[in-house]
């Protein structure tokens, strides 16, 4: 099989590297890839929304199965447009990924189909959007309805700060037409945990659970970030709970969205609170998560290719994803000041030695070469990701090799899977 990943992140290499080791896959194309991908598959400078590129590409190469790793592409359908030349792809259509390009329309289909999920206002009207403050408690949680690169949701016990955010996104526009409507929710108290399923529309097979480390700092303090680390498993969520989850919200959605005529192919992700009442869904993605697609594909004992390619052709079986008992620990490595401003083309140092330790891979997410060098390109630089008999080998292996790596400005932090690790 011919295989094309489609993006530049580290959730795209854990996909390229993982079907890369896959039996069943002959070659592996990135469109872009970076500079970690580079060593698992071929790099071609097609840039992961250049819908008409994607395409030409997988005609020109003869690609088999097309696999997108971001959300734009998806939201933006470049499935469908594979799709119409008769490319298999493993994600969602356009309107499939609504689940995630329109937080409004998601909200609502829960509503209707009474899937759990925190309360909810919509509006497009700065006036009413204010009033509605009041029919909350606070904290109140504001967000705009479409795709904002993951900065569209203000949380906030602070009236005037709660005013504001209504007012940049109504107001001033600063998520453009992703700001057109936001919605008002109820802010849900717990824990929070992802879980990922694949589905080919119909059947559900639900991956193993992963915990994102949003913030930047130890603590879970600082700003919010695209995630700092992840584990997988998580202690929480025990059978019981992962078999509620799969019935009450991972199939519930699958089947909403197919009741409703659009028939979900793909990786359906669950950003689920933990709450006294049982889990509540407090958004869903279109896509892998990242780190979370780093803690969790390592974990996998059958080849990924089979189960993709079963989702994208309707013939999904519970049986084509097995798993290694063994856990995995994902720690990040930013660039300094990151989710603010950062410092790009930094020289990397110990990336071999750390790559060479056992049951460890560094996965890049933000690198480039530059004169035979790897420097860093994004405020994400890299993932380390290990496996252990138990979280706590998996921390200390990962820690240790994360610790070979260097760059001026590097942070990261230290508390990931820390208490978890603890038992
Ligand atoms: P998102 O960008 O949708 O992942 O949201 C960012 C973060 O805001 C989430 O990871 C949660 O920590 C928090 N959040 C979003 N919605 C809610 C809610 N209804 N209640 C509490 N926290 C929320
Ligand atoms: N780690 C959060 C996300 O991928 O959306």
């Amino acid at each position: 099989m011919r295989v094309l990943v489609v993006g530049g992140g580290g959730r795209e290499h854990a996909l390229a590297w993982a079907l890369a080791r896959d039996p069943s896959v002959d070659e592996v194309l990135a469109a872009p890839g970076n500079a970690g991908i580079e060593d698992v598959a071929r790099c071609v400078p097609v840039e992961a929304d250049d819908i008409d590129g994607i395409v030409a590409l997988a005609e020109a190469e003869s690609i088999d199965l097309t696999v997108v790793g971001p959300e734009a592409p998806l939201v933006a359908g470049l499935v469908d447009a594979l799709h119409a030349r008769g490319r298999l792809a493993f994600g969602p259509t356009a309107a499939g990924a609504r689940i995630e390009g329109s937080k409004a329309w998601a909200k609502e289909l829960l509503l209707r189909h009474e899937i759990p999920t925190g309360r909810a206002e919509i509006t497009d009207d700065v006036t009413r959007a204010v009033m509605l403050l009041d029919a909350f408690e606070p904290p109140w949680v504001i967000k705009a309805d479409g795709l904002a690169a993951g900065k569209g949701v203000v949380v906030t016990a602070h009236r005037q700060e709660a005013v504001a955010a209504i007012e940049s996104m109504l107001v001033d526009r600063i998520f453009g037409s992703a700001g057109d409507r936001i919605l008002i929710e109820e802010h849900l108290e717990g824990r929070e945990v992802s879980v990922l399923a694949l589905t080919d529309g119909e059947a559900v097979v639900p991956l193993e659970p992963a915990q994102d480390y949003k913030r930047a700092l130890d603590g879970d303090r600082g700003p919010n970030t695209g995630g700092m680390g992840a584990h997988s498993p998580v202690p929480e969520v025990d059978h019981d709970l992962a078999k509620r989850i799969a019935a009450e919200i991972l199939e519930a959605a699958v089947a909403a969205l197919a009741a409703e005529g659009v028939p979900y192919r793909g990786v359906l992700y669950a950003g689920l609170m933990l709450t006294a009442e049982g889990p509540r869904i407090l958004e869903f993605n279109a896509r892998f998560g990242d780190p979370e697609a780093q803690a969790v594909l390592p974990r996998l004992a059958s080849g990924p290719a089979e189960a993709l390619l079963a989702c994208a052709q309707g013939r999904l079986d519970r049986g084509t994803v097995t798993w290694l008992p063994e856990a995995c620990v994902t720690v990040v490595l930013a660039s300094g000041g990151y989710p603010g401003k950062y410092r790009t083309g930094v020289p990397i140092d110990g990336l071999e030695e750390a790559g060479k330790t056992d049951r460890v891979a560094v996965f890049h997410a933000g690198t480039a070469r530059r004169d035979g060098r790897v420097v860093t390109a994004g405020g994400r630089v890299l993932a380390v990701s290990a496996l252990g008999v138990d979280l706590a080998e998996a921390r200390a292996r990962a820690y240790r090799a994360a610790s070979l790596i260097s760059f001026e400005g590097l942070h990261r932090r230290e508390d990931i899977a820390l208490e978890a690790a603890r038992g």
